[in-house]
């Protein structure tokens, strides 16, 4: 080949890269394959190889490469960068949209764009000709940091805009929000802790840290992404709204939140804030609130800014998820696994709506890392779900004298030797007659989703254990009334329903059963695949190793949890006693031959109306299903009730059948059918 006809194929790769860059990031849709992308990669950067000057600076390959810097360049924005006002709760917002009102001198409803308001680092992003030639850091506002190496890594950052739709303006300033996902964050931090590093505190330090290196090739390792959501100075075409905008800089390339919503009154956008609180935890990135603009940029500029924040826009912040507190104390809790578990008592602390006292601090390796100590005063953190944890302690807070803790070498409970399995995190009381873990086996064996004793609850297993009538699980089935009435607080008639309960529980499923013994990795999700795969009690017992790993679902470990737990003598004694107290194991079969679901993956999400999730999840996987919470290639139904979010917005960019809640009822057998 000669020169020109170099030239040609190297401009040619260049815009095809450029296309594919597109389907893949911007439209999640890629046409060719990775390894055909990686090709034409190759053949490019030979061609620059070759012929330096080829190598312009929105070429594809210009990602990464570029060499370390010394300082950031300062960069003075065109147009201020503004930050934005708080408004902490709905009458706050309601206040927000009276001060538009007023400004307009109108009492008509005004029209808002509402976004989430992501929790990364603003950045602003210049292109010249279609060209990314600046990106910057938000910095005071007036001027930031020149960040463009880093942000050249960032594939979700056009390098050159497409002009296939829409013709390109001379200059375009488009700002937008750089974060990372929780789940790159803990992954990152996984491979950080292995490596004896230092784990960032969220993902928005994480995503701040990685734009600011002076190394790109670091920054390129992040996995970060970004939502645009502002403009800057644009030269060369006009928008009429904020909606008008974020409509059109996709085809220019950019990326844009696609939960972004236009509302037609305050209340809606306060219906839209409410929305996405409840859903907060569900989107895979973190948010702290939302962000209300006035769509119109007429009225915009009627309204104008004060020095720091427009008067049109307002951040709707979300409680927060977070607070600070003291811990009064550490206690070393036993569980039913004879795990130790440090659990800090905290000063009673308001998260948002919740008293919380009590945070897990996981294990002795967590502790250790973050140097909690009794009366460190520490941020606390309760998201969703998930059990209270301790974030991190605020140093300069420490008071004089504390000493590190330590889990103590014999067991709270019983004095028993506690101690750390080798590669394990966690520390085991080695005692298996333990009372905390007898008691745990008791309350879990009784518990709705084991044997379902209605009536048995924590408490009252502890009394039982205590004044020694219950020592295991079968004990339960030889209880009389005449000892339960002895005990404090037991009338007759609560006696009776007990016993009643007890009764009831004779009658049960193999899935059931089996998670009631509380066999290690097996939870109920599994106990239920045994069941369908084993079918009798006696076929798990005697199933060898391989058999046990032949089934789906069952790797090494389970394999041998199970294959253990029936090799244990004093399990085997116990299941003995529990089938001479005439516990009725229904066989499956029945039910087995129902696989309207069989090997299929179903995600559920939004509110339904004739199920609650769970009781859907348990349906579908009583019918062979299996029902996960996050959608990805391997979901093959989407369920998708009132409000469904972020996973159905999913399921529809990756193509996965998507059901409504009526479909789902279709599909069940006549007999489940709500
Ligand atoms: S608009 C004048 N939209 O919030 C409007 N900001 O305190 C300025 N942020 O520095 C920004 N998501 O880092 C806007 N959808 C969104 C946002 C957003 C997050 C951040 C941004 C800004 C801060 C304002």
């Amino acid at each position: 080949m000669n020169k020109d006809q170099d030239r040609e194929r190297a401009r040619e790769l260049t815009e095809e890269l450029h296309y594919h860059n597109f389907r893949y990031y911007i439209k999640d849709d890629p046409v060719i394959s990775d390894a055909e992308y990686d090709r034409m990669l190759r053949e490019l950067q030979e061609l620059e190889e070759e012929f330096p000057e080829l190598r312009t600076p929105d070429s594809p390959t210009q990602r990464v490469g570029a060499p370390p810097l010394d300082a950031f360049e300062t960069v003075t924005h065109r147009q201020q960068m503004l930050s934005l006002a708080n408004a902490f709760d709905v009458e706050e917002i309601r206040g927000f949209d009276e001060r538009v009102k007023r400004g307009l001198e109108t009492e008509e409803d005004v029209e808002y764009v509402c976004e989430p308001k992501l929790d990364g680092l603003a950045v602003e992003l210049v292109y010249e000709d279609g060209v990314f030639v600046q990106g910057s850091t938000r910095g005071d506002g007036t001027t930031g940091e020149d960040i463009t190496q880093n942000l050249r890594t960032i594939p979700y950052i056009p390098l050159k805009l497409r002009n296939d739709q829409l013709d390109l303006p001379p200059l375009l300033e488009v700002r937008g929000e750089v974060y990372m996902e929780e789940e790159d964050f803990e992954h990152l931090n996984e491979q950080r802790l292995e490596a004896g590093e230092q784990p960032f505190a969220n993902p928005r330090n994480c995503a701040a840290g990685s734009l600011r290196q002076l190394d790109p090739n670091v920054t390129a390792g992040r996995n970060l992404k970004i939502y645009c959501y502002e403009r800057g100075v644009i030269e060369g075409k006009s928008f009429g709204s904020h909606w008008e905008f974020l409509e059109t800089i996709p085809k220019w390339g950019f990326r844009t939140n696609p939960l972004a919503r236009r509302c037609s009154s305050i209340e809606e956008a306060i219906e839209f804030y409410e929305g996405l609180e409840s859903r907060r935890n569900d989107l895979g990135y973190e948010i702290d609130g939302i962000v209300i603009k006035v769509n119109d940029y007429a009225l915009r500029d009627e309204l104008g800014v004060r020095s720091r924040s427009p008067r049109w826009a307002v951040a709707g912040k979300f409680k927060a998820q977070q607070e600070v507190t003291v811990i009064e104390d550490i206690e070393a809790s036993v569980g039913r696994t004879g795990a130790v578990t440090p659990v800090a008592h905290l000063k009673p602390v308001n998260i948002g709506g919740v008293t919380v006292s009590r945070a897990t601090l996981h294990n002795q390796d967590e502790i250790d890392r973050k140097d909690v100590r009794i009366g460190d005063t520490v941020v606390a953190q309760r998201a969703g779900d998930v059990i209270p944890e301790v974030v991190k302690v605020i140093l300069e807070k420490r008071p004089e004298n504390t000493e590190p803790y330590h889990l103590p070498e014999e067991c709270p409970v019983c004095g028993g030797h506690v101690a750390k399995v080798e590669d394990e995190a966690i520390h085991r009381c080695q005692n298996i007659s333990c009372p905390a873990q007898v008691k745990g086996h008791l309350k879990h064996f009784a518990s709705k989703a084991a044997m379902d004793i209605d009536g048995l609850g924590v408490k009252l297993v502890e009394q039982l254990f205590d004044e020694e009538f219950i020592q295991d699980p079968a004990d339960l089935y030889h209880l009389a009334k005449d000892d339960l009435v002895e005990l404090e607080r037991m009338a007759e008639k609560s006696a009776q329903n007990l016993l009643d309960a007890i009764d009831a529980s004779r009658e049960t499923t193999l899935a059931r059963f089996l998670y009631a013994l509380g066999i290690r990795n097996v939870g109920e999700h599994l106990a239920r695949v045994l069941e369908r795969e084993f079918g009798s009690l006696d076929a798990l017992r005697t199933a060898s190793l391989d058999e046990l790993e032949s089934v789906n679902e069952v790797g090494p470990i389970v394999a041998e949890s199970i294959y253990n737990f029936f090799d244990e003598e004093q399990n085997r004694e116990l299941i003995r006693k529990l089938l001479d107290a005439n516990i009725a194991i229904e066989t499956p079969e029945a039910e087995a031959s129902d696989d309207t679901f069989a090997d299929k993956t179903i995600v559920f999400t939004g509110a339904m109306e004739h199920f609650t999730r769970s009781d859907a999840k348990k349906l579908a996987e009583r019918l062979g299903g299996r029902a996960t919470s996050s959608v990805s290639g391997n979901t093959d139904f989407v369920v998708a009730g009132e409000n469904a979010g972020s996973k159905l917005d999913k399921a529809q960019e990756i193509g996965v059948t998507v059901l409504t809640e009526q479909e789902f009822i279709d599909m069940l057998p006549e007999e489940c059918r709500p």
